[in-house]
């Protein structure tokens, strides 16, 4: 469809002779919130790399904007407005300034400087401390960087692995409140963001417009959040037994 800003189509791809994703399917209209939900080993990561370009897919085929990318590196996904978050999410032995510049790095600089002090407008925390290393950061101000440091790209889709990982539940309520502002346009700037999140954690249901589970390698399911709760065989599998 003509709004839609990401299409992954049948991807396969795995690690060496192990095949991990058997025809995943997805997509992300533009300045929607997508889930991807799946359990440990379900292929999360391997399809958000495949996505993003971090791994190739064996087959089929990813499209940003109606446009074939499947055999584009990574720089020239972010260039075209991608942007990923992934489970470390920065690098510690630099300075908080020093990551949004690595994650903006091929933005013009006047637009870059303005986009870092937007981003330290909304993320406080980092203005205080900018010149502080990202490792000496709590758990929690990691995460921000690390979703701060993804969005100095000025993306137009930002795709995020497991951003709860690591968290205790009430950083991850304040990842998710951070990313709601984005979501609906609050925060950045720029409009509604668009995203793709990988994870376990269904508290992050709260950001979706729609969702997938992904199982053993394969779409399961897409729908509603209310559509995923009226299945019951996946509410048991992802809520458990209430
Ligand atoms: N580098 C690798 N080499 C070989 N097999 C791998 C590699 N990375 C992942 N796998 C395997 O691929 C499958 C899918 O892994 P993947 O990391 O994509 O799952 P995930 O859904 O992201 O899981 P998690 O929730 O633990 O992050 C698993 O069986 C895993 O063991
Ligand atoms: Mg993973």
């Amino acid at each position: 469809m003509a709004d839609d800003l990401l299409r992954a189509e049948a991807i396969e791809a795995g690690y060496g002779k192990v095949q991990v994703l058997w025809g995943a399917e997805l997509t992300v209209r533009a300045g929607e919130s997508v889930v991807l939900l799946g359990a440990n080993g379900a292929g999360k990561t391997t399809l958000l790399k495949a996505i993003v370009g971090l791994m190739p897919a064996w087959r089929g085929t990813v499209r940003l904007a109606g446009q074939d990318i499947t055999a584009l590196r990574t720089d020239r996904r972010v260039r075209l407005g991608m942007a990923y978050m992934s489970e470390l999410g920065v690098f510690p032995g630099l300075t908080i300034e020093e990551n949004l510049q690595i994650g903006g790095q091929f933005a013009e600089r006047a637009v870059l400087r303005r986009r870092i002090e937007e981003l330290f407008g909304v993320f406080p925390d980092l203005a205080e401390r900018k010149r502080a290393l990202a490792g000496a950061l709590s758990g929690g101000q990691r995460k921000m960087l690390g979703i701060a440091k993804a969005l100095a790209s000025g993306p137009k889709l930002l795709v995020m692995d497991e951003p709860s990982a690591g968290l205790s539940p009430l950083f991850v309520q304040q990842v998710i409140a951070v990313l709601g502002r984005f979501r609906a346009g609050e925060a950045g700037g720029a409009g509604a963001l668009s995203m793709l999140i990988a994870e376990q954690n269904v508290a992050f249901l709260d950001l979706a417009d729609r969702v997938y589970t992904l199982d053993g390698g394969r779409i399961r399911f897409e729908g509603t959040v209310a559509q995923l709760h009226a299945d019951d065989a996946l509410h048991r599998a992802y809520f458990g037994l209430a």
